[in-house]
């Protein structure tokens, strides 16, 4: 009875860190520099995110390679200009960043 209790309150804590995780994300994307070249809503040297959201909102496996994107750079993809590649992110970051970039709304 006290071990069900305990697996039931781990699996709570769990799903209320990947909410709390997705959460800051705004946070890490304004301390990673992704506001100087993209908002939520509308195009700045970069798409918008609600934009990148659409585009992508029926493709499977979208956060993996949006995350690739962020980690590698993009070109070619929105226009001419391309996204410099972001190295130092941790794959931690760049799927917390990724997932939520696709949940933008406009
Ligand atoms: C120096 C400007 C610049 C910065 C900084 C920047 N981006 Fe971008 N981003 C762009 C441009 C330009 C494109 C369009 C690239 C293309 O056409 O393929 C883009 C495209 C993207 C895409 C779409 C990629 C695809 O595969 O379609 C995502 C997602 C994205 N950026 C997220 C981010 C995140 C998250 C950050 C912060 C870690 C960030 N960007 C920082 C300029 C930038």
């Amino acid at each position: 009875m006290r071990s069900t209790l305990f697996i039931v309150s781990l699996i709570a804590s769990t799903g209320a860190w990947a909410q709390a995780d997705l959460a800051g994300a705004p946070d890490l994307a304004k301390a990673s520099g992704c506001y100087s070249c993209h908002a939520n809503g509308e195009k700045v040297v970069g798409p918008a995110f609600a934009a990148i959201a659409d585009k992508y909102a029926t493709e499977k496996d979208a956060a993996a390679s949006l995350a690739q994107s962020i980690q590698n750079g993009s070109k070619g993809k929105w226009g001419r200009i391309p996204m410099p590649g972001h190295a130092s992110l941790s794959q931690g970051d760049l799927k917390t960043l990724s997932t939520w970039v696709l949940t933008v709304k406009p």
